[in-house]
């Protein structure tokens, strides 16, 4: 039996993917940028296992077995990563026509509404690629775009931009990394983990009727996007946060027009989402210049980028803007070294009049993260499966 176990990280978009041209191959309308979290935080982990022995391919996700065949998405990662592998001169180890076992967890909580599904899809294509011998690069990122789309911007750390290609077949939809973490290191962010437990639209459909009824879609693919994207990269080459923080704002807002502008209108932001708007406002005025940007993907989560120093000063007003019984604890707050929080550096006797103070526990929790590397192997004894079957 042949093994391979790797991580992947979550990536979370500054220029947001919201619309396919072709629904199979997960082809965007438009390019998209992002900036990959730690994994330390935050990462699915999968191992994969071929053998001999191994009668059918099969999966488990977070312990539970999932139908495999059914599963369009998952088989044409495998055939992608092993026709890569047949261009690259055959698996070098084993024949490929041996079947697979794959078992695969993320460390975080899918029931908070956080996109699992690119770490996911990126940690499956990866360990396949480690498995299959066949090198990270854009072909492999054409595979894993059409395990999620999002996922292709998981393969590498730092700064990435999934370019949206023009051919029918897909080959240059591929993502590229713009700058590693090492170039702005100091890149943290906090997720608000918001209440909530309406039913809410899932991305694929949701962006499906986006195309299909948004008047106002076309033109944020064809005018908006290419602008923005134009302006971020060089907000990013120069670390200018303040250019970077309005673009990011408006880019997460203009998401949520397209969706109000879909036809049923799709609703992913909720009140305490809207709050965590109006704080990042009153914060950056209070600052005097823009300290804080949010960005919302298909629920009503935000999700805060921040320099390093003023993580402390920026989660003190959180505090005070959103009370919560929890929030000396460290199930509340999660990466934080606690006694962090307790300061309340910076806040004059006003400080409690520059904010609205919102009603108490409209958080469930807050993770604090940065930006960090690409998905890496780790060793056999980090093994998800024994003897092909999961632990
Ligand atoms: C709002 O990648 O989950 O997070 O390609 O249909 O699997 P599929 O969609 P998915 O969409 C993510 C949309 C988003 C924005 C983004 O990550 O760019």
């Amino acid at each position: 039996m042949f093994t391979a176990t790797c991580v992947a990280p979550v990536n979370m978009a500054l220029v947001k993917y919201w619309g396919k041209r072709n629904e199979e191959l997960i082809l965007p309308i438009n390019d998209s940028i992002s900036m990959t979290l730690d994994a330390n935080e935050m990462c699915a982990k999968t191992t994969v296992a071929a053998s001999e022995s191994f009668k059918e391919n099969r999966m488990w996700l977070n312990g539970d077995e999932q139908p495999f065949q059914a599963n369009a998405r998952l088989q044409r990662c495998l055939d992608g990563v092993q026709r890569l592998a047949l261009a690259h001169g055959g698996a070098h180890r084993f024949p490929l026509s041996w079947k697979v076992h794959i078992a695969s967890h993320n460390n975080f909580p899918t029931a908070a509404g956080l996109a699992s599904s690119a770490a996911g899809y990126a940690c499956l294509v990866y360990t396949l690629a480690r498995l299959y011998d066949v090198p990270l690069d854009e072909q492999l990122t054409t595979i894993a775009r059409q395990g999620s789309g999002s996922a292709c911007r998981s393969l590498y750390g730092g700064f990435v931009q999934w370019q949206r290609g023009s051919s029918a077949d897909g080959s240059d939809s591929i993502a590229v990394q713009l700058s590693p973490a090492t170039h702005w290191p100091n890149m943290h962010m906090l997720i608000l983990v918001v209440n909530d437990a309406r039913k809410k639209t899932g991305s694929t459909s949701g962006m499906q009727r986006a195309v299909e009824t948004s008047a106002l879609i076309q033109h944020r693919a064809t005018q908006v996007v290419p602008q923005r994207s134009k302006e971020l990269k060089v907000a990013i080459e120069k670390r200018d946060f303040n250019a970077f923080a309005t673009i990011t704002m408006k880019e997460s807002n203009q998401l949520h027009a397209i969706a109000l502008d879909t036809f049923p209108p799709c609703v992913y932001m909720n009140d305490v989402s809207h709050s965590i708007v109006n704080f990042v406002h009153e914060y950056n005025e209070e600052a005097g210049s823009l300290h804080v940007a949010y960005t919302f993907d298909a629920g009503p989560n935000g999700c805060l980028y921040v320099l390093d120093e003023h993580v402390p000063h920026l989660l003190a007003a959180i505090q005070l803007a959103f009370p919560n019984d929890a929030q000396q604890s460290v199930e509340y707050l999660k990466g934080i070294p606690v006694p962090a929080v307790a300061v309340k550096n910076g806040f004059g006797e006003n400080s409690a009049s520059v904010y609205h103070i919102n009603a108490r526990n409209t958080l469930k929790y807050i993770i604090h993260t940065k930006i960090g590397e690409g998905p890496c192997q780790l060793g056999d004894e980090k093994s998800l499966l024994i003897d092909g079957l999961p632990l």
